[in-house]
């Protein structure tokens, strides 16, 4: 079994984040989030990993390297231009072979991981050639969407379909043998110009082939949006253990689940958990609430922030009280004390500012 991961693609819903940066690699409780699916990789046992890159592989292969770190073997696969997720299996034919494989999409995060998942498929596909998961979800039209029989099998599946057969979505994570090769050899570019893994999965079924489903218990979350992220980002923070690396004075006060990393400073401040700070970060003078994410090297000065997510370099000086937010690398939100009293903004393109 190899696995596949899919990096490349363009990131629009979460500019201007992603204009100078993937998607994939925007912190989640302060570690990307395509690390999560490396690690479900190498917990899967899986060791042949291929990464589907785009105009941000630079950017994914410094952070991922050869992948040893994860005790895996990763190889990267350039695609030219975000021509869909069954483009990506056409392009990565070489490195997959004839061998079975699990499709991870690199803005996926999935609560219980993909060993179960890949053990089942292993040990027991009959003669299905494909095995996708499903999640009930409130907004299927956002989703490929999959319509079962009385009996649960597969009978249809439909891209982002502006009337949904069913409130069932397609995961981004798919398990495959080598007949999903002819399928996406086979289908035509949908209407936004990509060729749909959803359509090529149609195709196996129209060709008579079995495609098994399985139904998520656990939460599962497409982050390249605002909210999603931020969901994801409380979901994995509420998992964490307390564990205090960094410094925190006399004067500060830590409550509940609290991670602050090696070279972290908390100085008179109040931190309440579930949170974590970032490496080489200060937090002064300052109260940082539950679900709250700061990465590396940020500053927070006499502001309050909560339930909100902090890029690498950000800092929040005299910023008063910042919440449900996602501050971007080297951003600065602060307040100066210059007449006339206005809201003066850089903002970059896409940026979004709900003034209070
Ligand atoms: O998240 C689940 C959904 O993912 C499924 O329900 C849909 O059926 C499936 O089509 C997909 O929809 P999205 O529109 O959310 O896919 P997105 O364009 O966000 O791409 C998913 C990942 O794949 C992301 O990490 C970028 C990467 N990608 C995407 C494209 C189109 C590539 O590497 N190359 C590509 O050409």
């Amino acid at each position: 079994m190899r696995g596949l991961i899919l990096s490349g693609g363009a990131g629009t819903r979460l500019r201007p984040i992603t204009y100078t940066s993937a998607k994939q690699l925007v912190p989640v409780a302060n570690k990307p989030i395509l690390f999560y699916g490396l690690e479900d990789m190498a917990a899967a046992g899986i060791t042949e990993v291929g990464i589907v890159i785009g105009d941000t592989g630079d950017e994914i292969k410094a952070a991922v390297g050869d992948g040893s770190s994860w005790g895996l073997e990763v190889t990267y696969l350039p695609q030219d231009a975000p021509l869909g997720l069954g483009h990506c299996v056409l392009i990565a034919r070489d490195f997959l072979g004839d061998e079975d494989f699990v499709m991870y999409l690199g803005d996926n995060l999935l609560h219980q991981g993909v060993k179960e998942f890949v053990d089942h498929f292993e040990a027991d596909r009959g003669d299905a050639v494909a095995q996708i998961l499903l999640c009930k979800v409130p907004d299927p039209q956002r989703f490929g969407v999959a319509e079962l029989d009385a009996g649960g099998a597969v009978v249809r599946l439909v891209e982002k379909p502006a009337d949904p057969p069913s409130d069932l979505a397609l995961v981004g994570i798919y398990l495959f043998d080598k007949q999903i090769h002819a399928a996406v050899r086979a289908i035509e570019p949908s209407a936004r110009g990509e060729l749909e893994i959803t359509d090529a999965i149609q195709w196996l079924l129209d060709q008579g082939h079995k495609v098994r489903s399985q139904v998520l218990d656990g939460w599962w979350i497409d982050t390249g949006k605002l909210t999603p992220l931020l969901e994801a980002n409380r979901l994995i923070l509420e998992t964490l253990d307390r564990r205090i690396e960094g410094t925190v004075d006399e004067e500060s006060r830590l409550d509940g689940r609290v991670v602050v990393q090696p070279g972290a400073r908390i100085v008179r401040s109040t931190v309440r958990g579930p949170a974590i700070i970032g490496e080489g970060t200060s937090i002064v003078d300052s109260y940082v609430g539950p679900f709250t994410a700061i990465y590396h090297d940020c500053e927070v000065v006499n502001s309050e922030v909560e339930h909100s997510v902090l890029l690498e370099h950000s800092r929040i000086t005299d910023g008063g009280r910042i919440t449900d937010s996602l501050i971007g690398r080297r951003a600065h939100v602060t307040r100066s004390a210059e007449r006339p009293r206005a809201t003066r903004v850089v903002l970059g393109d896409d940026s979004v500012v709900d003034l209070a």
